[in-house]
């Protein structure tokens, strides 16, 4: 089953407007150089306008994504960001589960359940996120951990939209840390999420779902990463706010 690779760059709360527009400008400059790979830039929410006008003046196919949106389509919901806004702005993706959300903000696996088919509905692609702490680890419940996050945040989704999400794992303890799974540990909960795709909904389903690797991904680390059978590309936090070490890891995955 062979599955386009997907590296998307999270860019967290950080850059300013002229910064953001930069780096967008430079990724799409470059994008030829990792051509087989999907490539999405997820700024924060009042840069993706800049940022999609970037990419759209660029006339190159590098995606837009936001960090985070409500279910909601629209009303009284002071501060928040309804589906319908994002895909107005150009957006393709929202990152939805991140565990900077479920750790800082409190979101819960049938919140991101919710979102997750809000986003589908106004025609985003969900990239969903789970991953279990050093702690969970440590105490061997990683496949405990994972096995509720994918069957909490992914239930109820039909086949036929299931194959469209994108699933980021993105072990808590490797975000932000310089400390990357190895290419083997990432591997085996890789396998094990397609695994509860397939049950689901199908193995040709879950053929088709690209499962994200995040935390700690590196220029220098990607390949291993990348050799991987079920790892289908990055979900990059601090390396995609440059566009050498961005464009060094999507070429990894090319
Ligand atoms: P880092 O690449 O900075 O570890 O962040 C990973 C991440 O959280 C991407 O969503």
């Amino acid at each position: 089953m062979s599955r386009k690779p997907i590296v998307a760059g999270n860019w967290k709360m950080n850059l300013d407007r002229t910064k953001a527009r930069e780096l967008a400008a430079a990724v799409a400059a470059r994008r030829g150089e990792a051509a087989a790979v999907d490539l999405v830039l997820c700024p924060p929410a009042v840069y993706v306008e800049t940022v999609g006008t970037t990419l759209a003046g660029s006339g190159s196919d590098v995606g837009l994504g936001a960090q985070n949106m409500l279910d909601k389509a629209g009303g009284a919901y002071t501060g928040e960001i309804a589906p319908p806004m994002l895909v107005d702005l150009g957006c393709d993706y929202v990152i939805l589960g991140h565990s900077e959300r479920r750790t800082l903000f409190g979101e819960t696996d049938s919140a991101v359940n919710v979102k997750a088919k809000a986003a589908l509905a106004a025609g985003l692609v969900p990239i969903v996120c789970v991953g279990e702490t050093l702690e969970e680890r440590e105490a061997g419940r990683t496949a405990a951990v994972v096995t509720a996050q994918v069957q909490g945040s992914l239930a109820g989704i039909p086949a036929g939209d299931l194959e469209k999400v994108v699933v980021a794992y993105e072990p808590v303890w490797a975000i932000g840390t310089g400390k990357v799974a190895t290419p083997e540990q990432a591997q085996e909960v890789h396998a094990l999420i397609r695994g509860l795709l397939a049950k689901l909904a199908s193995p040709e389903v879950a053929g088709r779902v690209r499962i994200q690797y995040g935390g700690s991904v590196k220029p220098d680390n990607a390949a291993d990463l990348a050799r991987q059978p079920d790892i289908d590309g990055a979900l990059v936090g601090g390396a995609s706010l440059k566009a050498d070490d961005f464009l060094g890891i999507a070429r990894a995955f090319a």
